[in-house]
């Protein structure tokens, strides 16, 4: 199964027939050098589309989340590779490095800046999508699974709650997410404040890397596998799987929606909510969907604040901490459904009540939008003049959209530096900021885009600082863009230091040295070290 070297791929190329020295168009190029270095044969029919074949724009959107990057003025791939085999990656690597094609890699296509299926920097381009590699093998004796990183997270959810009604795993809510880039960024979801994030619970990996060889934990070393777990996809490798430990949930979970309006006193309620929502109990998450509704049937429009909860436990004792920590909220019993967790996913992610928890092995999205997207960690409350300045902003814009989640609880506990995440102690809450719009005009794009950075610009005084951080899986391009002739480097650790603080360093010092030729690389990919920074040893390793 090993793929043939480099050095021999070459020789190949030279005694090779006519057809393929000549040059020949980049597919037939890289088809016929995944052919020759795979001996397992590609079927042309399922696992290799160019703009030719009918199906290449189904593929390319298929589970594209962003319309702003389909539309036809960005840049569009040469070949759309979708393998069907562990082998099929390696031979795809060697293949693009060996004919200088620059590679993209996808999983769940859910990158909010599309780098997953388009590259501005760098054409041409062929996208490797690994939606064929999805099977998931959950092992509950052992509280552990190996899930390929083309499975979505819902169908992950699905084969555990199958196998056992009392284990879980602590990802995103949003259930068609690709396991293999979101863990990449951290995947945190409703059980983060009882057991971290995604990534705090990866046990084992299995990568491919720059050189195509596959590399699991032990092969890897710890430096590797400490990178691969928060840095933010296609940096170091691709991940083909994930080992993952599962966590205990029990039989019955509590779910909650409650919304209030600005005439319902949303205002003061939230100000509560950013006071305690960091301390309460662990099995209590309270996350804020703050958006704009109707307040009148005339159209009057007002801001609308949901708490949507998940409570590891049933309703009586849900109302017990509620009274004690939160009764600001005035949660009543009616207000609360008790359910499997495996429908509390389901609940959390958007579904209506009576859809089958089968809908997630269709591995669907419910989200495709035109958007634009910025992250915000919170470290004091914003205070209620804050908000109110909020409110005004969110008034002015069509389709605005904030999402408020809880910290405290497990993420306090683990330290900064125990994997690239860094957004621990202290943090109250993240906000996740998102303005969407309908259509593919330039001008709508760019009128949205220019609404939300002013409203960041507003506010930066509540939010952290040195650094103002963000979450690397919310990818924001902005961040760090080179306004003054800054190098890439220096421009890279302006973004590098607000996803991952003090660990950028770490991170590139590892990017240096797995991938000295940098060919794991996207706008915002770990760089490299600049030559005049490394240490000797670094230079000597390089050369
Ligand atoms: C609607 C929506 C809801 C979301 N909800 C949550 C949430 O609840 N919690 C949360 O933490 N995040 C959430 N996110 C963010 C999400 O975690 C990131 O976008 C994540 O990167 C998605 O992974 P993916 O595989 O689906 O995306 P992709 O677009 O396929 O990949 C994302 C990045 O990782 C790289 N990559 C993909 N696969 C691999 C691989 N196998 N090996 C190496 N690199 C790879 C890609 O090249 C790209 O740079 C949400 C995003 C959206 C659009
Ligand atoms: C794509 O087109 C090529 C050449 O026309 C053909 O051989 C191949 O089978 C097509 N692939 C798919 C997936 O339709
Ligand atoms: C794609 O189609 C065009 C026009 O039909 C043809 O000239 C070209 O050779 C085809 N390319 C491939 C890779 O089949
Ligand atoms: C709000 O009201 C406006 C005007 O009556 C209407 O067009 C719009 O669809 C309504 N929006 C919602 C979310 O109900
Ligand atoms: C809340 O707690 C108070 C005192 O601790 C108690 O008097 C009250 O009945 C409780 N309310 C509910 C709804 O449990
Ligand atoms: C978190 O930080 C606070 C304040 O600095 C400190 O008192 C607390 O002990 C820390 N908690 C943990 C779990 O480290």
């Amino acid at each position: 199964m090993k793929p043939l070297s480099f050095s021999i791929l070459s020789l190949l190329a030279i005694f090779l027939p006519f057809s393929w020295a000549v040059s020949n168009s980049i597919q037939e190029n890289f088809y016929e050098c995944l052919t020759l270095n795979s001996e397992i044969s590609i079927p042309l029919s399922t696992a290799f589309y160019t703009p030719n074949n009918t199906s290449f724009n189904s593929i390319l959107q298929s589970s594209a989340q962003n319309l702003r990057y389909l539309v036809p003025s960005v840049p569009k791939p040469e070949v759309i590779f979708t393998p069907l085999l562990e082998s099929h990656v390696q031979v795809a690597v060697i293949c693009s490095k060996e004919l200088n094609i620059h590679l993209r890699v996808r999983s769940g296509g859910h990158d909010y800046e599309g780098l997953s299926y388009v590259s501005e920097i760098e054409t041409p381009f062929v996208i490797m999508d690994l939606s064929q590699l999805r099977s998931i093998s959950v092992d509950i004796e052992e509280n552990s699974a190996w899930v390929e990183a083309g499975a979505t997270v819902g169908e992950l959810y699905y084969r555990i709650a199958e196998k056992s009604k009392v284990h879980g795993f602590p990802a995103g809510l949003c259930t068609s997410l690709g396991i293999g880039g979101h863990i990449t960024g951290g995947a945190y979801g409703s059980m983060m404040r009882k057991y971290g994030l995604g990534a705090d619970n990866v046990i084992d990996a299995r990568i491919v890397d720059a050189n195509g060889r596959i590399l699991d934990r032990e092969s890897m070393g710890e430096d590797l596998f400490w990178a691969i777990r928060g840095a933010g996809g296609a940096s170091f490798g691709v991940i083909l799987s994930w080992k993952i430990r599962l966590v205990r949930v029990p039989k019955t979970v509590t779910v909650f929606t409650v919304t209030k309006t600005l005439e319902e006193g949303a205002t003061k309620i939230l100000y509560k909510w950013q006071q305690v929502v960091d301390k309460l109990d662990e099995d209590l998450f309270i996350r804020v969907i703050i958006q704009v509704a109707n307040a009148t049937k005339e159209g009057k429009r007002t801001v609308s604040n949901s708490y949507n909860a998940l409570f590891l436990g049933r309703i009586d004792r849900l109302l017990q901490v509620m009274n004690k920590s939160f009764p600001e909220l005035g949660l009543q019993k009616k207000d609360c459904v008790e359910m499997s967790w495996l429908k509390s996913v389901l609940y959390i992610a958007g579904y209506p009540s009576n859809v089958p928890p089968e809908v997630l092995l269709q591995g669907k999205s419910l989200f495709k939008n035109y958007f634009k997207a910025k992250s915000d960690f919170l470290k004091q409350p914003i205070p209620e003049s804050g908000l109110k300045g909020l409110w005004k902003r969110l008034l002015e814009e069509d389709s605005p959209l904030m999402i408020w989640t809880p910290y405290g609880g497990m993420m306090s506990k683990i330290s900064e530096s125990a994997i690239p995440f860094p957004h621990r102690n202290g943090t109250l809450f993240k906000i996740q900021y998102l303005t969407l719009w309908g259509d593919a005009d330039k001008h709508s794009a760019a009128k949205h885009v220019d609404w939300i950075r002013k409203l960041y610009t507003y506010m930066a005084p509540y939010a952290s600082v040195f650094p103002r951080q963000a979450y690397v899986n919310y990818r924001d391009l902005d961040l760090g863009m080179n306004k003054n002739g800054c190098t890439d480097f220096v421009q890279a650790s302006v973004w590098g230091t607000m996803y991952f603080k003090h660990n950028f360093n770490r991170l590139v010092h590892i990017k240096t040295k797995v991938d000295p030729d940098n060919f794991f690389r996207h706008e915002q990919s770990i760089p490299i070290l600049p030559i005049s920074t490394m240490s000797w040893g670094e230079k000597f390793d390089r050369w």
